[in-house]
């Protein structure tokens, strides 16, 4: 593998070929992602192999929003108010089964923490947020230093000092 290139979901990208393993992954970049995005709900990106423009290899989503003080780990919540605090939120990333395994999802995920950071100059975040299909995804993220969130064993958080500067 050479490399990605990833950007906005466009038309020219093609969904219908997508499986990662998680049908509900799959149901969502086909039929949902792009009305999410028309309708300012989430920001999709997507990754195509480098010289293969139409084919989907990977993708995730960027939002906004906020977390309650108790559902933050302790150590974090100690620092911050007693209100919600506003966090990214990372709601999908899944990347297509033949390219699992390869280094793509760490890209991805790498890509979104990257985006964050940058919005985060103009938008302040207190972290980012990632919910975890399963146990298997979650330690996916765990590997990165993401943490779980108390009560909530498939969300996840990495705080936005782990941020890339
Ligand atoms: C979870 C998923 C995104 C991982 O993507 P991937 O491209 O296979 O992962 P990578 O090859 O980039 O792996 C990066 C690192 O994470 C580790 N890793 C990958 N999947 C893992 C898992 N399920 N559990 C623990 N570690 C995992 C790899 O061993 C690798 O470690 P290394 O850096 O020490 O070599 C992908 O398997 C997937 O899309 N699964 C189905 C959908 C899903 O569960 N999405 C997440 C929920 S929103």
């Amino acid at each position: 593998m050479t490399g990605y290139r990833i950007g906005p979901l466009g038309g020219l990208i093609d969904t219908a070929a997508f499986h990662c393993g998680q049908a509900a992954l799959d149901e969502y970049i086909r039929r949902y992602a792009s009305q999410d995005v028309r309708r300012n709900l989430a920001r999709v990106f997507v990754a195509a192999p480098a010289g293969e423009r139409r084919r989907l290899a990977g993708y995730f989503t960027l939002s906004a929003g906020s977390v309650g003080c108790s559902d933050l780990p302790a150590s974090l919540a100690r620092k911050l108010p007693r209100y919600p605090v506003p966090v990214a939120l990372i709601g999908r990333l899944a990347v297509d089964s033949e390219f699992q395994r390869k280094g793509l999802g760490a890209i991805l995920l790498a890509d979104a923490c990257r985006k964050v950071a940058q919005a985060s100059a103009v938008l302040a975040v207190a972290g980012i947020v990632v919910d975890a299909k399963d146990a298997s995804a979650a330690r996916f993220y765990a590997h990165f230093g993401f943490v779980p969130m108390p009560g909530q064993s498939n969300r996840l958080l990495l705080p936005a000092k782990a941020l890339p500067a």
